[in-house]
């Protein structure tokens, strides 16, 4: 291996969602014919969402993520060989094994990547990106492929109005590279297991079938008092470790459960709304793809820009949190 250079820096960033988009007032209309009651009303008032993306049954996660990969590659001019680890963060694998990254690299035609999944959940790429970064300062790996991507559609009860008007599908994906100048400033992950309970997909296939609860279940009070809590902190103390202020952050980009949880968290941190890039409207939770869906488009758009700071943060089953501060 030649000489490891001593930085991380994010050289690339992609994105997919899946073609077919369900409003609100769509998904409420399919949950009347099953006699559940929703609407576009309650959902925009508790959650911000307006929509979301959903793949058509039997499309799988690595599907998504191969073509976040590409983008992400594509924008960084980095060729698939090139990349020597894939981290992949998914709770809805394709299968129990091989690892969803593993299907990614064959797709993408790399041989000899070091290739796995993370599981955390919805902080599953603030745990995947700060994995790779220490891989890259290690001198382990020099090109990284990052990848968020969910089917989150497959693990949910259509049937219960609580948690199945929150989440979509998608996935982001970035290109991490060795670098003599920072990129990662700083990263924070933490968990608390024994808060497992509150947001939870029990079920698992053994001997031969489905034991116990297949459909993701979730005590939203609860999670929504530990995500503003934990992300306030976790925000504190990654910008702390950098030596920066939070005033010196130029966007926030936290994951995308609920608006409100945005707007609370923006308001203990004193930052202001315009500064944290929200995409839970479009996109509703798509979990560990929320963040870099949320990077890529905010990229694209041209509000996040070289140079600038940015804070990542993710939340959620586990119990997961998680921040890492970028030099873009
Ligand atoms: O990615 C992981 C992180 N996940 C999160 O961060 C989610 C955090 N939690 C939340 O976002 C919120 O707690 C929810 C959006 C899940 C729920 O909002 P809430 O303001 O806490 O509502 P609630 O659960 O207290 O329910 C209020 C009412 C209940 O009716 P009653 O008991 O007051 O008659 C629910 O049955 O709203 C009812 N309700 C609904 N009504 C219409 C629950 N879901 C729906 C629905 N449509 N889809």
């Amino acid at each position: 291996m030649s000489k490891s250079l001593p930085y991380s820096r994010i050289v690339g960033t992609g994105s997919f969602l899946p073609p077919r988009v369900v409003t609100n007032d769509a998904l409420a209309a399919d949950m009347a014919t099953r006699q559940i009651e929703t609407s576009d009303q309650w959902i925009a008032d508790r959650t911000g969402i307006r929509q979301r993306y959903l793949a058509e049954p039997g499309v799988k996660t690595s599907a998504l993520a191969t073509e976040a990969a590409r983008r992400a590659l594509a924008d960084a001019g980095v060729d698939a060989s090139e990349v020597d680890l894939i981290i992949l963060a998914t709770s809805t694998p394709d299968f129990i094994f091989p690892s969803t990254a593993c299907l990614v690299q064959a797709n993408l035609g790399n041989k000899g990547a070091a290739a796995f999944d993370v599981m955390a959940v919805c902080s599953g790429f603030v745990y995947a990106l700060t994995t790779a970064d220490c891989f890259i300062r290690a001198g382990r790996a020099r090109c990284a492929l990052v990848i968020g991507a969910e089917v989150f559609s497959s693990i949910l009860d259509w049937n219960d109005r609580g948690t199945c008007v929150l989440f979509g599908d998608g996935a982001g994906a970035v290109v991490l590279r060795a670098s003599d100048t920072p990129g990662i400033l700083a990263a924070q992950l933490q968990a608390d297991g024994s808060l497992a309970g509150i947001l939870s997909t029990a079920g698992t296939v053994a001997y031969g079938q489905v034991t116990g609860d297949p459909f993701l279940r979730m005590d939203g009070q609860a999670v929504f008092k530990q995500a503003v809590t934990v992300l306030d902190r976790s925000a504190r103390g990654v910008v702390a470790e950098a030596g920066v202020s939070l005033a010196d952050v130029d966007w926030l980009i936290p994951h995308q459960a609920n608006l409100r949880i945005l707007t609370f968290l923006a308001r203990k941190l004193g930052v202001p709304l315009e500064k944290v890039v929200i995409t839970v409207d479009i996109h509703a939770n798509t979990s560990a793809a929320s963040v870099p869906l949320a990077l890529d488009l905010a990229r694209r758009d041209g509000r996040v820009k070289s140079g600038q700071l940015v804070l990542l943060q993710g939340v959620g089953g586990g119990f997961t949190w998680g921040s890492v501060l970028v030099k873009m």
